[in-house]
Formats: structure tokens, sequence, C-alpha cells
């Protein structure tokens, strides 16, 4: 249904003010990313990626991903010419950010779990975290536990379910109805999960459920996610640079399938007014 993107990339290398910023993640998880960024940055062009071909990465082997996603990333770097990646997903961006900065010049930006605004906001030292399998059993994320909530009691949970409920959400489906019932009861089940009073969307997916994780956590607790800051933080480095929209912003997807069609209404939502597969 998409045309490819081959004969769309010109013109959106013309002048360094229409350079765009290419937000990248296995699906659509990424539009909350990129709501955050419109609201900072309104003219930015924008191009989003979603490596639909290869969803999900929570089910990935780190290999896996590392390749697939330093793959990708060099060849859409190649020929969409960015200003700047953000990996808007973080299983890629726990795994493979070190592995894409070490290849690419253009500057990335990561997607990492929001340890840090979650410590500094828990009252009862009890945080829970919903990812992927993928991000949960990552080094890195121990090393945001220990680097910033060393005194919490930080409570993972792997939720893939909330992945495929929000896929099906921005298309206008239901859903596995009790997708999210499920994970805020998995974590409440936990040793101390009674006493979480903030939560951790360590998805990039997750933040699109937000209405239905508040209800079902209820409302002693804070959902906190990355979204905010990564757009604070593709301002601050590229402070200075101009934005022009010269051509409508983009969305790319690395496979075509008919289901896509149903994702034009929140394609449009977030101003990504054209699709292509790359
Ligand atoms: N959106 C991705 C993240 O932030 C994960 C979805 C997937 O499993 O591919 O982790």
């Amino acid at each position: 249904m998409f045309a490819r993107s081959r004969a769309i990339a010109p013109a959106v290398m013309s002048a360094d003010s229409a350079k765009p910023i290419l937000l990248f993640d296995s699906g659509i998880g990424g539009l909350s990313v990129l709501a955050a960024l419109r609201r900072y940055l309104p003219q930015a062009p924008v191009i989003y990626a979603a490596d639909n071909a290869g969803l999900p990465y929570g089910q990935k082997t780190e290999a896996e991903i590392a390749a697939r996603v330093s793959g990708l990333l060099g060849r859409m770097t190649e020929r969409l010419r960015p200003r700047l990646v953000c990996i808007a997903c973080n299983t890629a961006s726990t795994i493979a950010l070190a592995a894409v900065r070490d290849v690419l010049e253009v500057p990335i930006v990561g997607t990492v779990p929001a340890i840090k605004p979650a410590a500094a906001l828990t009252r009862s030292g009890v945080i829970g975290l919903l990812g992927t399998e993928a991000t949960i059993r990552q080094r890195y994320v121990d090393q945001l536990e220990a680097d910033f909530a060393p005194t919490a009691t930080l409570l993972r949970h792997a939720a893939p379910d909330l992945v495929t409920t929000a896929e099906a959400r921005l298309r206008g489906q239901t859903g596995d109805p009790c997708a999210v019932e499920r994970a805020v009861a998995a974590l409440r089940a936990m040793p101390q999960g009674g006493l979480i009073d903030t939560v951790v969307l360590a998805c990039t997916h997750f933040p699109l459920l937000a209405a239905d994780l508040a209800a079902a956590f209820g409302p002693g607790v804070r959902l906190v996610d990355g979204a905010d800051g990564i757009a604070r933080r593709i301002v601050h480095l590229t402070r200075g640079q101009s934005f022009e929209r010269r051509v409508p912003d983009l969305a790319l997807f690395t496979r075509d399938e008919p289901q896509l069609a149903l994702l034009r209404p929140a394609l449009m939502a977030a101003g990504l007014e054209r699709a292509a597969v790359f």
C-alpha cells in the first residue's frame, strides 16, 4: 500500500534547515516520544521509522537486536541524512546504543528507563518497572538502579502483551482487554508490590496505554516515562539550528502489510502525513 521511500528521500535532503530528525522504534511506541518532541519543536521536520518487520524486539536476543538496529540505522542515516537520530525504544537503546554511537557520526539520543526521576519521586521507596523481556534483564538497567536508586526497591516485570495491545489500539482495535490488569496484578503480587507508589514505563509503547495503566494502578501511583527528557535532550543538541518543514513529515516501515492502513488515523494525528516502505 505504500510507496518505496527511495523516491521520497531526496526531497528531505535539500537544505540544512529541512534536514529531518529521525525517530526510530520497532513499532509505533516511539510516537509517545514524538508527541513530546512536537511540544518543544513543532517546526522540526521528522521522519518516524518503525521496524515493523522486526517487531517485537523484546523477545529477541541481544545479538539479534544489536545487529538489526545498527544495520538499519546505518542504512537509514545514509539514505535519509538526518541531523540527529533518536532511538525511541528502550529495548534497542539499552542494548545497542553504544554500538550505534560507535558506527554513526550523527548525534544519537537514546531512550533509557526513567529510574532516576522515579527514584526522586517515590515516597514508599518501592518502584515498579514495566518493560520488555529484553529490557528488564539488561545490565544497563542494573547500573541505572545502582546509580540512581540504590536505597529503593525496584520491582521489574516484563509485559510484552502491552506492546501488542498498544499496537492494536493505534490500529483502532481493542487488543487484549486484560493485558493492562495482568501487568498491574503481576507487579502488585511481587514481595513489597503493594507498596509501589511509582512505576517506570520502560517501553515507549506503554505511555500509549497510560490512561488504562493509571486507572488500573489507582490514584496512589505515579507513572513515569522518559519522553519529556528525551525531547529536552534533542532541543539541547539542536539549539541554534533552524527548522523548516518543506515536505510533510514521513512515516517509514520496514515491511509493507495490509494492517498498516489501519494506522493512518494515528499517523495523521501524530503529524505524519506520508507513509512509505524503507
Ligand atoms: N518500544 C520498544 C521499547 O521501548 C519495545 C517494543 C518491542 O518489543 O519491540 O522497548
